[in-house]
């Protein structure tokens, strides 16, 4: 089962990818974490992507289908995999049905977190992350230790004002798209209304998953 979470940043799908993986049984993969722990690390990768990211711009497709093809041949997302902000890009979701081909597997569907702007900016400019584990938070102060591991909550260099007013725009131009594109290969898109308790919109995507 491999199941694509889709949305403006901000939307919650960070808050809502090991929610819905626990219920459904699989693992996840975020490319937006996998880049953060790459900067970490100062490995070439996040020294390529960080310039990008900071901005609030997309990393090359390149790069996101090199992280997709690997991570998709590892035994323990063999089962199925929750793919958190992976698909951006029309280019992107088309590497990815290649890989999937080679696999012998598909998207099954693809959730896409429905909010405006305006919550959006609300949202993220009261997030704070863990640094090691990435856990969102709200109204929770940087310096302050995670729930899950302990690690310390930071702001992340995104979320400020201009990177978010760009992602959204990112996000328009060159995001929005690949909706449209999922549709025309009849795969099926539920459009999750964001916006409501966490646990509301986690029994919404369930509920969409299973009609
Ligand atoms: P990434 O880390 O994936 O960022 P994003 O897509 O911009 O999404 P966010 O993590 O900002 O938001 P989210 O939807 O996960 O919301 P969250 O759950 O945190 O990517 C970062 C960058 O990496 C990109 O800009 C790009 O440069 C690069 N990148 C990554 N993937 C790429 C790709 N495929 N191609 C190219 N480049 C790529 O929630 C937000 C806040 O709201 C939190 O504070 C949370 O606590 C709160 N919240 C969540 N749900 C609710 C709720 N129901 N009610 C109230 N508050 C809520």
């Amino acid at each position: 089962m491999i199941i694509v979470l889709f949305g403006k940043p901000g939307a919650g799908k960070g808050t809502q990818a090991p929610l819905l993986a626990a219920a459904l049984g699989v693992p996840t993969l975020a490319t937006g974490d996998e880049l953060r722990a790459a900067i970490r690390n100062g490995t070439p990768l996040g020294l390529e992507a960080k310039s990008y990211m900071d901005r609030g711009d997309l990393v090359p497709d390149s790069v996101i289908l090199g992280i997709i093809k690997q991570a998709l041949s590892e035994p323990r997302n063999a089962a199925g995999v929750l793919l958190d902000g992976v698909v951006r890009t029309v280019p992107q979701a088309e590497g990815l049905a290649a890989v999937t081909d080679e696999l012998g597997t598909k998207v099954d569907a693809v959730l896409c977190f429905d909010i405006d702007d305006d919550e959006i900016v609300r949202r993220l400019a009261d997030r704070t992350v863990c640094e090691t584990c990435q856990t969102p938070y709200t109204g929770r102060a940087p310096g302050t230790a995670c729930d899950k591991d302990g690690g310390t909550l930071v702001r992340r260099k995104d979320d400020e004002p201009d990177a978010i007013r760009n992602r959204l725009d990112v996000y328009q131009r060159q995001t929005a798209p690949v909706l449209q594109w999922y549709r025309e290969q009849g795969t099926r898109v539920f459009v999750i209304d964001a916006v409501g308790s966490v646990q509301d919109v986690t029994a919404r995507a369930l509920g969409a998953l299973a009609s």
